[in-house]
């Protein structure tokens, strides 16, 4: 069966998703917590609570539908500068999550992979991350990829060090770097082929890339939803997906002549 949805009001056919055409990587910036909390008088970790929840629910939902690489921005090298608690808060987060979801992920074939700065993290948090990584190592469907103390900018000029010590240790040319030697080098590259976001989809109205994956999303498609991330749902992502599927990736080239000039 189709899931598709119709604009009943009108009795116009809302496009349907096309499962033939499902992005093999999606990209998610979980925003609007803090808002979705604040709307409701309540502190701004009952945002990242719910968050959570929401976490598993899209987890499922995406491995459901096919989808390759569920790349979730869930701490940014930023994200430091929030007070105290709500850091600690955070950073203890994916031990809660870890600590039940873990069978669920399992049973789905989800296998875990985390990219960041993850030796910066505190130990326990650490521990979580490494133990899901391990427990989940010989599941085959999506991967489920959580971008922890993360920072496109930071990621890059790693990659780029790591490029200059090779150069310098005389085991590569500077001519003979190309962008594959930079995709090598960062922290995306256990995902190939699948190393590109097809789409990025940011949450709660903002409309900004913010520091995230910025090598990677050259030719992503951008979907904005005015949705807080707390009340994000499946429904909500395949719309979102449906919204990718309108879209005409050219890719910087044309489409058979057909083009527009
Ligand atoms: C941005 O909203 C959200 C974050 C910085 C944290 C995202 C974390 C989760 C959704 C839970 C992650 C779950 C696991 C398992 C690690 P914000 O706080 O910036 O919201 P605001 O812009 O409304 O203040």
């Amino acid at each position: 069966m189709e899931i598709g949805f119709k604009n009943h009001r009108q009795n116009t056919a809302v496009p349907e998703l096309d499962r033939q055409r499902i992005p093999h990587h999606v990209a998610i910036i979980m925003d609007g917590n803090g808002r979705w909390a604040q709307k409701r008088h309540l502190p701004r970790i009952a945002g990242h609570k719910r968050g959570m929840e929401v976490v598993k629910e899209i987890t499922k939902a995406a491995s459901h539908l096919g989808i390759k690489v569920l790349t979730l921005y869930a701490f940014s090298t930023e994200n430091w500068k929030r007070p105290d608690a709500e850091v600690n808060y955070l950073m203890d987060l994916p031990v809660k999550f870890f600590s039940t979801f873990v069978p669920e992920l399992i049973e789905n074939n989800v296998r875990v992979n985390v990219m960041g700065y993850t030796d910066q993290l505190p130990v326990s948090t650490q521990q979580a991350v490494n133990d899901a990584i391990a427990q989940t190592a010989h599941c085959t469907g999506m991967v489920l990829n959580f971008a922890l103390n993360y920072g496109g900018r930071a990621e890059i000029v790693t990659g780029v060090q790591q490029i200059a010590r090779e150069v310098q240790a005389g085991k590569v040319t500077p001519d003979a770097i190309t962008e594959e030697t930079l995709s090598a080098h960062l922290m995306t590259a256990s995902l190939a082929p699948d190393t590109d976001p097809d789409v990025l989809i940011r949450t709660s109205g903002e409309e900004r890339i913010s520091n995230f994956l910025l090598w990677q999303l050259a030719y992503s498609e951008l979907v904005f939803t005015d949705v807080y991330w707390p009340d994000y749902t499946s429904e909500e992502l395949v719309q979102n997906i449906v919204a990718f599927q309108q879209r005409h990736r050219r890719f910087g080239g044309l489409d058979d002549g057909k083009d527009e000039k």
